[in-house]
Parts: C-alpha cells; structure tokens; sequence
C-alpha cells in the first residue's frame, strides 16, 4: 500500500494480465490504483477505504467448476464498482441477473449500441466501436440495473445502478482498441468523486518522505547498472538523504561504447551523492576464459558481480545498513500481490543473496515503468537515461556466441555503436528522440549487434578475407515477454552494413535477424 494521502481504486485481480493494465489506466489518470487478489474479504475492502473497486476481466466463464469468485458482502458494502467482462458477468450474477452460455462469443472489434443518457456513458455516441472478448454473456440485469448498452449478440453488454454505485460493462474499456474506453474510466472515476493526485510530482514528494522515515541517518548503499530504473531510484532516495548514499557502478568491461562516461556525466548531473566507479573489466575477463556455455557465462558473471559489489559497499559505503534497488511494481504482483508476507526479494543488482545484512529500501516498488520514466524526466534526469533501452545484466557477454574476449568484446562493441548511431540518425531510438517524439513512429525496444563464432569468405580490396559477420537485432516490443523483428528501410539497414564492414576491422559480412519471439528471443544466448 502507498499511503492514503491517495483516493485508491483497487482493482480486484480475477484473470492476471487484464488488471496490470486496468490498473495502469487508472494511474493514467491520475487516481492512484492497486491490484488485489479476488479472494480479498469485503471487510479488507473496507479497511483501504477505496474510493471504488474495478472487478477485472478474466479467462474464465462464470460456470466453470474453478471459477474465480468475489466476497459477494462486497458489492452491498456501500462502495462504488466497476465490473469490466467477466467481472461485470460476476457482479450480475451475484446481484441476481442472469449469464448464459449463448454459445455465440464475441472477440475483437465490435459495435456497441450505448445510451448516452446513462450515467456511465453519458454523452458518448450511440454507436461506437468497442472490443469484445467473452463466450457467457448476461442475458439479464438484476432488478434496480438499468441496461446502457447493447451489441447484435449481447443485449446486456451495460448495467448501472448509480443509486447504488454499481456499474457494469462487458467490453473492455482498459484497451487501446475500445477508443473511447478511456472515457468511460474517466467517467467513473469522476462519478465515485475519486480526486487526481496521483503525479510524478507528487509520488517523489512521498517517497523522500518515506525514505526519511525509513533510513533516519542510516547509510544506503545503491547499485547502479546504467539502466533507468536504478538510476531514478538513485536519484529520488539522493533527494531525500542524499549525504548518506553512495553508489556503486561496476564497470565489468561488457558494457557497450561510452557507457561508463555516460554513467558518470549523468550521475554528477543528477545527484550529489558518492559515486564509486569499479574498474573491473579483468576480473570478469578471467573468470569468463574459456567458458562458452551461455548459462555459466551468466553464473560466472552475476558471482562476480556480487564479489565486486560487497567489497565496495564495505570499502567505501562504510556500514550502509541500506541497500537501494529498483524494484518495479511488475516483480511485486508477479510476487504474490504486494502482501509483505509473500513478497521475495528480488535482487536486481546482479542477483545479491539473502544473506547480505541489508535492509531494503525500494522507492519504486509500487510504480510501473512507463511510472518511472516519468518520475525519471521529473527529476531532471537525461533523455538518455530515462528512456535509454533495456541492456541485459552480462552485458555484451551474451551477445559474443562463443568464448568472450578482449578482443571480440571491441569488435561487437565497435559494430553496437554503429548500429545504435544509425538508429539514432534515422530517429527510431526514444532516447533521443523523445523530445520531440513522433508518435507515428515506432520506436524500436533495442537494438545490437550479435557476433557468432563462425567465420565467412568475403573480397575487400581485391584481397579475399576470411573474417567475422556480425548479426544486427533490432525488435519492438511494449514489454519483452514478446517481441518482433524491426521492419527497418533498406537504406538504414544498409548504411549500418556499410559502415560495420568498413569501420569494425576483422568483419566482412553482416546479416539482419527476421525472427520474433516466440520463437525466439531477443538476445541470442
Ligand atoms: P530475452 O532474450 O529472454 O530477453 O528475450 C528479454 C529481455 O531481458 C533482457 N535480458 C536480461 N536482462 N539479465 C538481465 O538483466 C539477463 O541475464 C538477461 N537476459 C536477457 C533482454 O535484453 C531483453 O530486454
């Protein structure tokens, strides 16, 4: 739980991926909102005090024998809710009304026929494009509803009791693709009186709070990896107690051109705290001789990691009692819902162990990304920080198949600064870009070079060479789960080939990779 300094709209979880994103379409306006198990006692509810409950959609039909159920006290316990799908078959049933197995489901886009008189809709058109994905459908309202809204194949595709608080819709208005699904969030957020506070602004200002509270004049110790999320972690715990941080970045020579300068110049742009910078790229070097198992790679890597990181947290963070790490509301749910008492730790500075004597301190841990960027740009930190693209923890040891060496770190780093150059030039990298972001484009998720451990004849200069080819990655995607290959123009692919082939000594061909995910995956180890 933040704090209810916020009105709260939680949103109860009965199918998974619907309520992150319910959730996160409440934040967008402004009203903080949380997830919660489905089997939550009303008595809980009430304990929050929630401006309004929002019942989430999910897989199941309301007959199955495993059907997930609510507290049924819930919907007369005086607070307003919003049924969404199988939540608004749920709230029907329970209230009396009637969901059928008609036998004709509705998925995907669909005409919904809405009374603008309604309550819930008011205002909006008639007609509208909506979209669908259920099998049951409510046949009939329970008494004292009203039914605002209808399709072809389900005539109670809507229901409201104002009176009550209660509301109900069958399509999903979460989605980008029921374009005025934001309205109707609006709507009842308006109709429940739950006031916007919900901010950038407003969520630094209570963390600082908090972490005041929590450290005192305890010292804190925080991992930076480059990335966004521990950077803006960094970055708000330095507001609140900054005199007591001291940051760590270890430089294990996998990362990727100018990294560590980049590190460095926008930390000191950022914050006033201690950096210590561990040169320690000969370390790693040794302990990845000769390994070309990508699983051991990563062990070897992330052991290290933890060895470097403890003897500079006790070298020069003195006793830091704290340890700040970036976790993301994400690792939270996925954890078992933000109830302290099933929560693992999750260990984003290389996988720490649970044995290290720190207490945690995570000021990001109820935010989603998109959150923390822009937290991040409140802040003040660089485009380049906030919106710079996800790089994996081994770093460029993944990306060099086979044994990882000085030598083939320079050359995949030489051809990654020239993909990512180019990437840049043709204004499809957000980190650049976003000021002035079009928003026709799709940007792409991230960008590299890969170099396998074969080898290819090619003709430079009249000579034969018998060099490396470097594979270039390019792939959207809105979370990594899955991804697709960039569909890049030829000219930018070939103005990176170009160059690759001429700047990168020792590469003589480059080939673009065309695979998704599934099946694949984004990295190549
Ligand atoms: P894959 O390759 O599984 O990657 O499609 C999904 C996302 O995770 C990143 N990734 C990692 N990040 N440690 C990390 O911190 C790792 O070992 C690791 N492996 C993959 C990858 O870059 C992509 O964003």
């Amino acid at each position: 739980m933040v704090t209810s300094a916020h009105d709260t709209v939680l949103v109860i979880d009965l199918g998974a991926q619907y309520a992150n994103v319910i959730a996160r379409r409440v934040r967008e306006r402004h009203v903080y909102s949380e997830i919660v198990p489905h089997d939550i006692s009303a008595a809980d509810v009430v304990a929050r005090g929630p401006a309004g409950v929002i019942l989430s959609g999910g897989p199941m039909s309301v007959y199955a024998d495993n059907a997930l159920r609510i507290d049924p006290d819930l919907l007369t316990a005086g607070i307003p809710v919003l049924g969404i799908c199988y939540g608004h078959q749920l709230l029907a049933q329970e209230l009396g009304g009637e969901v059928t197995r008609t036998g004709r489901g509705e998925y995907g886009r669909t005409t919904l026929r809405a009374d603008p008189d309604s309550m819930l809709l008011r205002g909006q058109p008639t007609d509208q494009t909506v979209w669908m994905s259920h099998g049951d459908a409510v046949t009939r309202a329970p008494d004292g509803f009203r039914v605002i809204a209808a399709t072809d194949d389900t005539p109670v595709a809507g229901i409201e009791d104002p009176q009550r608080g209660l509301y109900g819709v069958q399509y999903h208005p979460e989605v980008s693709h029921t374009p005025l699904g934001g309205v109707v969030l609006d709507t009842f957020l308006s109709q429940i009186g739950a006031r916007r506070t919900w901010t950038a602004h407003s969520v630094i200002a209570q963390q600082v709070d908090a972490i005041r509270a929590q450290v005192g004049t305890g010292r804190l110790v925080c991992g930076l990896s480059g990335g966004v999320d521990s950077a803006v972690a960094a970055a708000i715990v330095a507001d609140a107690v900054g005199e007591q941080l001291t940051c760590v970045f270890v430089d294990h020579g996998l990362l990727r051109h100018d990294e560590r300068r980049l590190v460095e110049e926008a930390f000191g742009a950022y914050s006033d705290s201690r950096l210590v910078v561990v040169k320690a790229a000969d370390r790693f070097l040794e302990q990845l001789a000769g390994v070309t198992d990508p699983e051991t790679k990563r062990k070897r890597i992330g052991a290290e990691f933890i060895r470097v990181f403890e003897e500079a947290a006790r070298d020069h963070a003195g006793d830091a009692r704290f340890l700040v790490q970036g976790t993301l509301y994400p690792d939270v749910i996925e954890s078992g819902h933000g109830s302290a008492a099933t929560i693992k730790s999750h260990h984003n500075v290389g996988g720490l162990p649970d044995d290290m004597a720190f207490e945690l301190v995570e000021p990001l841990r109820w935010l989603f990304k998109d959150e923390v960027r822009r937290v991040g740009e409140e802040l003040g930190l660089p485009p380049e920080i906030v919106w710079r693209q996800p790089f994996p923890g081994p770093g460029l040891a993944v990306r060099v198949i086979g044994e990882v060496t000085a030598e083939r770190l320079d050359l995949v780093r030489a051809a990654d600064r020239v993909v990512l150059e180019e990437l840049r030039r043709a204004g499809l990298d957000r980190a650049v870009t976003h000021a002035e972001a079009d928003a026709d484009v799709e940007h792409v998720w991230q960008s590299f070079a890969v170099l396998p451990d074969v080898r290819a004849v090619g003709v430079q200069g009249d000579e034969r060479t018998y060099g490396y080819p470097v594979i270039v990655r390019a792939v959207t995607s809105e979370d990594a789960m899955t991804a697709d290959f960039a569909r890049l123009d030829w000219e930018v692919l070939e103005r990176i080939a170009n160059r690759i082939v001429g700047e990168v000594d020792g590469v003589n061909r480059v080939a673009y990779d065309i695979t998704s995910k599934p099946p694949g995956t984004i990295e190549w180890e």
